[in-house]
């Protein structure tokens, strides 16, 4: 696979564009896997999945945001409303393929991204940290040798830079191998986080 792509991105929100998903699952997945995505947000994943034959899976903590991706979904395929902080508690099916974007977090910010930023939290080490258990957690869901794609930037904001996707490769990399990063490019003038580009971070359950 390309190490860069070049993506027009529709709307400024906090979906990644389905391109970006249907390039991945093309490169990575064959018709019937189960393709899951343990922070599904608003359903980009799993609309994409089941449009390319595959099996997807989606947890969502929001109970809104669960039901939005209800409405864009068949009954074939699995939402979870739910805390992928317990993903090995779900009785999910073998896992296939893991792609995803993680709610982000800014080092100062109070909110717990974890928990939908619903409550105040313990800080960025301790998201961090709760990424590496999550992901911990999830090699047991994961089929061995497969892998994981975590799409993420790092954002500069102005209150300073936090280098996200940087400090989110190495929590990860705690607990699968990290093979590698496919350089996401923008085509637009709309930059979310001050960057024209953001990256998906590849790992392994080795
Ligand atoms: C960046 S968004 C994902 C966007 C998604 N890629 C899309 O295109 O719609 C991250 C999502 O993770 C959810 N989330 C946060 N903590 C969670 C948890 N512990 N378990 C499951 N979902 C969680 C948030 O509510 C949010 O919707």
């Amino acid at each position: 696979m390309r190490t860069f792509l070049t993506l027009d991105r529709s709307e400024r929100d906090e979906s990644y564009p389905e391109a970006l998903v249907e390039a991945f699952l093309r490169e990575q997945t064959i018709t019937g896997d189960v393709v899951l995505d343990p922070f599904a947000g608003f359903g980009t994943t799993l609309v994409v999945a089941e449009r390319m034959q595959r099996r997807p899976i989606g947890i969502e903590f929001l109970a809104d945001r669960a039901a939005h991706i209800a409405g864009r979904i068949s009954s074939d395929a699995t939402l979870i409303h739910g805390d992928s902080r317990r993903i090995d508690e779900l009785d999910l099916p073998p896992v296939d393929f893991v792609i995803t974007s993680p709610p982000y977090m800014c080092r100062n910010d109070p909110q717990d991204p974890l928990q939908g930023y619903t409550v105040d939290g313990a800080g960025y080490d301790a998201y961090l940290d709760g990424l590496t258990n999550i992901f911990r957690r999830l090699r047991s869901v994961l089929k061995p040798d497969r892998r994981a794609v975590v799409n993420v930037s790092n954002i500069n904001r102005y209150d300073g830079l936090t280098t996200l996707a940087w400090d989110v490769a190495r929590a990860i990399a705690q607990v699968m191998t990290f093979e590698g990063e496919v350089v996401i490019g923008w085509n637009d003038d709309d930059h979310l986080f001050n960057y024209d580009h953001e990256y998906c971070l590849i790992f392994r359950n080795a």
